[in-house]
Order: C-alpha cells, then structure tokens, then sequence
C-alpha cells in the first residue's frame, strides 16, 4: 500500500525521518523475531546502539521469565494466530543494557512486506507515570497515617483532661480516708488507703505525661508551594468527584510566594473542608466546590473552599468548631475542630462565612515562608 504523502516530499526520507524522530520506540521484527528496525527512541530506552540490536533476537530486550518464553509465544502464535499481545498492546517490562529493568507500554501490529511477515512494535516509557504512581500511594498512606495520629492526639487529650478530674476525687477520697483510718488506729486500712493514693498519683503522672507529648508535638513546617499542595489534596482527597456529579474547581492565582506550612497537615484540612462541603451537598441539585488560594496580605496565604450546599444553619453556625459537634448521623463532629487546631499552630486562622451565591465559605490562612535575607 503506498504510503499517503505529498508528492513534495520523498516518501523513503519522510519515513525515515518519522522513525528516527519519534518519541516513542519503534522496532520491527521478522517471523523468527529478529530485529529489522530499531530506532533512537529504542536506543535511549535501552541503551543499547542499533548495531548492538539490529539482526539479534528481540528478546535480549526482556528481561527473565519472558526472554525465555518469547521463543514459544512468537511460535505459538504463528501456528494458532490466538493473539496475546498482537493489536492489543499492554504493559511489560523491559530490560536495559545494563541489566535493570523498566516498565513500558508495548503495542505490537502485524504486517506483511514483501510477502513477509513483520511485527511493528511501539514502546513507550512508564517509568515516569509509575513514579508519579508510587508518590501518590506513598502520600495516601503517610496520610492516611497522619490523619490517625492526629484524631489518636485528640481523642487522647480529650481523655486526658476527662480523667484528671475523677481521679483527683480518688484522691481526696482516699487521703480523707487514711485521716480516718488514722484516727480510728486501723493500721490495714490506713496502709491501704495509703496505697490506693500512690496509685492515683502514678495514675495521674501518666495522664500528664501523655498530655505534655501531645501539647509539645511540633508539626513539621518548611517552606512549600501552596498551591501544589493544594492540589494534590484534591487528588487524594476527592479523586471521585465526578462519579459523585460535584463539579470541582480550583482559582489559584499564579507567582504567588511559598508557604511556611506541614504539608500534609494542611492537606488534612483541606480534605476535611472538601468532605464536609460534599456531605453538606448530598440533597443539592447544584454540586460545586470552588477551592481558591490567594495572597491575604504581606504575612498570609489564603486557601478557601466554597460550596453550593445549603449554607450554614444558625443554631449551628457559633459552635462549629466544638468538639463533638455534628449534626450528621455518623459524623463524630471533630472534622473542624482538628481542622481548626491545626490551623491555629501554624499561626493562622479558620473560619466560615456565607456563600454569597449560596452554600457556606471556609477559609483559612497560613503564613507565607520569608526567605533569609
Ligand atoms: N460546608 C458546610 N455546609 C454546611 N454545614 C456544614 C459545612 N461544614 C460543616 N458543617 C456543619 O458543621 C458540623 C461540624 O462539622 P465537622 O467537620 O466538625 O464534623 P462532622 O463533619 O459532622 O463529622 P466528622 O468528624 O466526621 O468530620 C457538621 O456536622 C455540619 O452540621
Ligand atoms: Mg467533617
């Protein structure tokens, strides 16, 4: 079949020009899969030169168990025609010169030249997306993690303070009960209520031990762009907004300074905001959340998220931030009070306003990284 070119160039240049100038691999293979074309994409991918390649089995390109097995799939093909990888293309692992191996797309179609038989291989290199993959299940586990120690903190500081006061009852108790036991000349039970105030106290040394950590643990804030940040918590946190019919936004504007923040910790936030906004538009026919981050003034970065749910009620609007606040059935109601402290160690502030089109607006700021001068 001719090739569709312009007779204004030469169809043999053009190919080859379009071969050697091809991003992806490109690689040909006779019937007994030796190598008839191998094209400087596929020396870059490999890192063998095409005279390495060019008349060799392909498979010194695959690493084990498929170099030992291509032989037969190329046969068994041949003699059955049933089609694993031939005009489908799927992803496989190649093997470099100096032995590593990386992970690519491969999408082979068959024709005849000639009255031979030839297989068109095109590679193209995953190495990248499979990076960009692992950060982001590395991100999702370190937040997940994260999102744990953090409700365990609250959890542990709301016990904490709970506990302090009963146990300061057992206290007096049992030091007014020695008193008695003294008086009355009861030398066992003085001995036992003796005891069971050291056990008290160690009991409340422990509970203030706990709370000291948690008060004095310290985020880690460094300098970091807000608006990727941003962004990768709405790919974390809302990656199936579409299937749930909300329409997800984000108004950054661009050139603005890096922000002195916990990543991941205010990547909590905004995915908490994001959760609340889309549980707030369960029953709203208009799904949208618009997220924005903006400069707020010399010392603040800005991020809000806006919703077109049905706004805030007024019965709950001054308490939102209380722990335990929820009006959802299986909400705990710590989502913005964690939210909230967070914020706050950071420096900044959390707060909700009235949607103007509708629907509530959280916003929060955070400081902006000031360079050494
Ligand atoms: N975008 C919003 N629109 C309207 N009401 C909201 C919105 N966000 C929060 N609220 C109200 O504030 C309450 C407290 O929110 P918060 O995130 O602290 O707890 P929660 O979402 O109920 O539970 P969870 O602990 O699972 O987050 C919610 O129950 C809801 O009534
Ligand atoms: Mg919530």
């Amino acid at each position: 079949m001719a090739r569709p070119t312009s007779p204004a160039v030469n169809a043999d240049s053009l190919f080859d020009a379009l071969i050697a100038t091809a991003v992806d691999g490109i690689m040909v293979i006779d019937e007994r899969a030796n190598v008839l074309i191998y094209n400087a994409a596929c020396e870059r991918l490999f890192g063998y030169a095409a005279e390495e390649v060019i008349g060799r089995n392909v498979k010194m390109l695959m690493p084990e168990p498929y170099r030992a097995q291509h032989d037969g799939y190329v046969g068994h093909y041949l003699e059955t025609r049933e089609k694993h990888i031939i005009g489908i293309g799927r992803e496989v692992s190649g093997r470099r010169k100096d032995g590593t191996t990386f992970p690519m797309n491969l999408s082979v179609g068959e024709g005849m030249v000639g009255g031979k038989r030839i297989f068109v291989g095109i590679i193209t290199d995953l190495t990248e997306r499979a990076a960009r993959d692992k950060r982001i299940q590395d991100l999702q586990t370190e937040m997940w993690h994260v999102s744990r120690l953090t409700d365990m903190g609250q959890v542990a500081a709301g016990l904490a303070h709970e506990l302090n006061q009963p146990l300061t009852a057992i206290l007096n108790y049992s030091n007014a009960g020695r008193e008695i036991a003294q008086e009355d000349e009861q030398k066992d039970l003085e001995t036992i209520f003796a005891k069971v105030a050291e056990q008290t106290a160690r009991a409340g040394n422990i509970i203030r031990r706990l709370r000291s950590f948690i008060e004095k643990r310290e985020p880690n804030r460094i300098e970091e762009d807000l608006v990727r940040t941003v962004e990768e918590a709405i790919r974390l946190g809302m990656p199936d907004a579409a299937d749930r019919n909300i329409r997800l936004e984000l108004q950054a504007k661009a050139g603005l300074p890096n922000a002195l923040i916990d990543r991941i910790q205010i990547q909590q936030v905004v995915i908490n905001l994001m959760k609340n906004a889309a549980e707030a538009m369960e029953n709203s026919s208009k799904r949208e959340i618009v997220l924005g981050v903006a400069q707020a003034s010399d010392e603040f970065l800005q991020v809000s998220v806006a919703d077109s749910g049905p706004g805030l009620d007024k019965d709950v609007a001054d308490k939102l931030f209380q722990a335990f606040m929820t009006t959802k059935k299986s909400g705990m109601g710590m989502g913005l009070n964690i939210c909230r402290g967070i914020v706050e160690a950071h420096g900044g502030r959390l707060w909700a306003e009235a949607n103007p089109g509708g629907g509530a607006v959280f916003r929060f700021n955070v400081p902006i990284a000031k360079s050494e001068p």
